[in-house]
Order: C-alpha cells, then sequence, then structure tokens
C-alpha cells in the first residue's frame, strides 16, 4: 500500500516537473522572439532628439547617472532606487531575461527615436519595462537614449541614423 502511493507521488512529481520545464522554454522563445514594433501613439510621434544629442557629451552624462546609478523613487513600501543597468546591465549586456539587448545593432538600429522615446515613457505593458515618465524629466529620457545607444556603438556616442530605422526615425 505505502509503495503504491509512493511510485504514484513520484509520477505526479514527475508530471509536474516536465509541464513545469516545457513551459519555461515555452517562456524563453517567447521573450527572445524579435517582435514587431507597434505603431507610436499620435502623443509620441513628433518626439525628436534635440539637436546634435546623440553626441552630445553634457547629455550624454545625464543619461549615464540616469542609467548606471539611477534615480530614488516612492514605492508603496518605502523609498528605492531605480536604475535602466539593473536590467539592461552596466554594459548593455541584459541583466534581466527578457529585457532587450542594447548591444544588439541589428534591434537598436531599427528604432525611431519616437518610438525609443515612447517606450522608455510608457514602458511596455506585460512586461518589467517600467514607464519612466513623471519619474525622469525629457532630457533625462533623451540623455539616457544616447547613452545606451552607445551599446551597439562600440561604447562610442554616435549619430543614430541607419538605413535600418523603422517608421517614425527623425534625422538628427
Ligand atoms: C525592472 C527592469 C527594467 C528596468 C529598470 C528598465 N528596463 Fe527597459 N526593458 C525591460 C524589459 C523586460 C524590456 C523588454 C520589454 C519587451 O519585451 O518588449 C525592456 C525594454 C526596453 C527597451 C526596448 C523597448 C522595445 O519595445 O523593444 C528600451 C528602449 C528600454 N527598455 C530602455 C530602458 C531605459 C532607458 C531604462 C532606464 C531609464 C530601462 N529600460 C529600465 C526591463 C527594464
Amino acid at each position: 500500500m505505502r509503495q503504491i502511493s509512493l511510485t504514484k507521488l513520484s509520477l505526479a512529481t514527475l508530471c509536474a516537473m516536465t509541464i513545469l520545464a516545457g513551459l519555461s522554454v515555452y517562456a524563453q522563445e517567447d521573450e527572445d522572439k524579435p517582435r514587431p514594433q507597434p505603431p507610436v501613439p499620435a502623443e509620441y510621434q513628433n518626439k525628436k532628439m534635440p539637436d546634435g544629442g546623440w553626441t552630445n557629451a553634457a547629455l550624454i552624462a545625464i543619461g549615464e547617472k540616469v542609467f548606471q546609478e539611477g534615480v530614488e523613487i516612492t514605492t508603496p513600501d518605502g523609498k528605492e532606487i531605480q536604475k535602466c543597468a539593473q536590467c539592461h546591465g552596466p554594459q548593455g549586456k541584459p541583466k534581466l531575461k527578457g529585457a532587450r539587448d542594447f548591444r544588439d545593432a541589428s534591434r537598436i538600429n531599427k528604432f525611431g527615436e519616437s518610438f525609443w522615446f515612447w517606450r522608455v515613457s510608457e514602458g511596455v505593458p506585460e512586461t518589467k519595462m517600467p514607464a519612466w515618465k513623471g519619474i525622469l524629466s525629457e532630457e533625462q529620457i533623451w540623455g539616457a537614449m544616447a547613452y545606451e545607444h552607445r551599446f551597439s556603438h562600440g561604447a562610442e556616442p554616435a549619430v543614430h541614423q541607419h538605413a535600418e530605422i523603422v517608421g517614425l526615425g527623425g534625422e538628427k
């Protein structure tokens, strides 16, 4: 009797483990799958990097601070520091699974600047990417973009001008 129930138990455990393993493989594939860029909402379509911003040392320094040191935010549990690097990694190599790899030029070269600004401002629904609107100023968001753009250009500031840009690029 005792032996049967043990066998049943281990069968049940095995089944559960198989299902869980299957699910995690599925989740992994889903996260890494390149998704088409959704259209930029009307209120963001005119957003443009300030003139010369992609390579502006002062703006990049503002962005570096946001990215690496972060800002203090108030949560229901008190105050905490949130920074881009905690998920996207200090060198643009993601620390959080599913966070975008900023070293991947094939992806970043496609980001129209209004798309990029919108995504940082409003976050990405149903993912861990937070909305930064109201936490960061527009200048800090442009700075964070100019700073993170470096990761796909060998850590050097570069003008974001690529033939691959999808949608609203806004040449600068
Ligand atoms: C708590 C984790 C977390 C933090 C902090 C975070 N991100 Fe993200 N970010 C993510 C994840 C996860 C994704 C992938 C979302 C998806 O699946 O499209 C993402 C995606 C992005 C994208 C790409 C959006 C797209 O549609 O492909 C940009 C740009 C971005 N983050 C910029 C930033 C910037 C700038 C900061 C800091 C101001 C920041 N992130 C902070 C988790 C984070």
